[in-house]
């Protein structure tokens, strides 16, 4: 029997979310944001923050050294770093990649439950009888899964390498399995041409971007730039200008002459956008067309669930701590190793022709 490709999702609400991590008055925020200064210092740690979080700990991130980037650039600086705790707020599988990737150092997380509905629709026992099924393919997975997933997997990508390890996979003839997100991986098939076989997974937060929404927003600011990351559905891949993973997106508001842009992604990328380019206009691409229901309405709840008052209490007592079993580890090391060798090389070509 053929093993279900996704399994539904529960999304945590609002009320959930604001438990987790509460909006915090200005005076509690300020004294937050000291105690956590102080403490990363006392603990050796270094914080990595994604830049859907809260800007509040991406100026925390930015100011102490740490770092804010996407999901490659996240795992790259952790695995570089020389402190002995690597603190992460994002979601679950950014905190176990820097886990695979440093089993000597502590990782700690703000919350547990920051998961994401990729690697929560893609449990690894069905996951691995998909992949039984097909063992003529090369099994490529996305970041966003467990590392128990990872553990099975031959490569893993991120968003922002995925077309060029696709491409060269396709290259050398190889037929994939890919999971488990299925508009990240038709539109890598769609622009590598490659015979995918895919799981059927999404992201609760971009699947819900509206292409006929995108169509009006766009007829009112015709000289806007739409940006839209590849989790997006199709109709809206297609009216983009550019098309990439946060840190591209990033870049492409501080680098084209637009004025405006209208962004298909997470708002929470808007801090660090309107920090590189104070002068442009940014608009969020719709979420809610006609009749549609807004669930996410472009901020992961997951994202959401980090804050300044559960940081502060991971480095007080330590909780959160990710441990991943060590025979699950060192297969899934194998995938995450050879991204970053793959991306170290494309880089140093780029330099190279430069
Ligand atoms: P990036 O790697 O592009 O930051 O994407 C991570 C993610 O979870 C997007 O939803
Ligand atoms: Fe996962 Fe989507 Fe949240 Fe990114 S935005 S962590 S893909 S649920």
């Amino acid at each position: 029997m053929n093993a279900p490709l996704s399994v539904p999702v529960s999304i945590p609400d609002a009320a959930k979310v604001a438990a987790i991590a509460p909006e915090l008055s200005g005076a509690e925020r300020e004294l937050l944001f000291e105690r956590a200064k102080q403490l990363l210092i006392e603990q050796d740690a270094v914080l990595v923050a994604h830049y859907y979080t809260d800007p509040e700990l991406q100026i925390l991130a930015d100011e102490t050294g740490g770092h804010v980037a996407d999901s490659l650039d996240m795992a790259r600086f952790g695995n570089e770093h020389e402190a002995s705790t690597i603190v992460v707020c994002g979601v679950r599988f950014m905190g176990e990649t820097a886990k695979i990737l440093n089993p000597e150092k502590r990782v700690l997380v703000p919350e547990m439950e920051a998961n994401c509905s990729l690697d929560l629709g893609c449990p690894p026992v069905l996951f691995t009888q998909f992949c039984d099924q097909h063992p003529d393919r090369t099994v490529v997975v996305y970041a966003n899964t467990s590392a128990a997933v990872k553990a099975r997997a031959d490569w893993m990508v991120t968003s922002g390498i995925a077309l060029d390890i696709v491409k060269s996979l396709k290259d050398r003839g190889e037929k994939i399995l890919w999971a488990p997100d299925r508009f990240l991986g038709a539109y890598i098939q769609r622009m590598t041409g490659a015979d995918m076989l895919m799981w059927q997974g999404s992201c609760i937060v971009h699947e819900q971007f509206k292409a006929d929404g995108l169509k009006k927003l766009k007829a009112k600011h015709p000289r806007a730039a739409v940006l839209v990351h590849p989790e997006s559905p199709p109709g809206v891949i297609d009216q983009a200008n550019v098309v990439s993973s946060t840190t591209g997106l990033i870049q492409a508001v501080r680098n084209m002459d637009n004025d405006t842009f209208i962004v298909a992604t997470d708002r929470g990328i808007f801090h660090k956008m309107k920090q590189q380019a104070p002068n442009k206009t940014l608009l969020e691409a719709p979420t809610a067309g006609d009749g549609a229901t807004c669930e996410s309405c472009a901020h992961c709840p997951w994202m959401a669930m980090n804050g300044l008052r559960n940081l502060v209490e991971v480095l007080e007592n330590g909780n959160n701590e990710i441990l991943i079993e060590e025979s699950i580890r060192q297969r899934a090391v194998v995938p995450v190793k050879r991204m970053l060798e793959f991306a170290a090389k494309k880089k140093k070509e780029i330099v190279g022709d430069a």
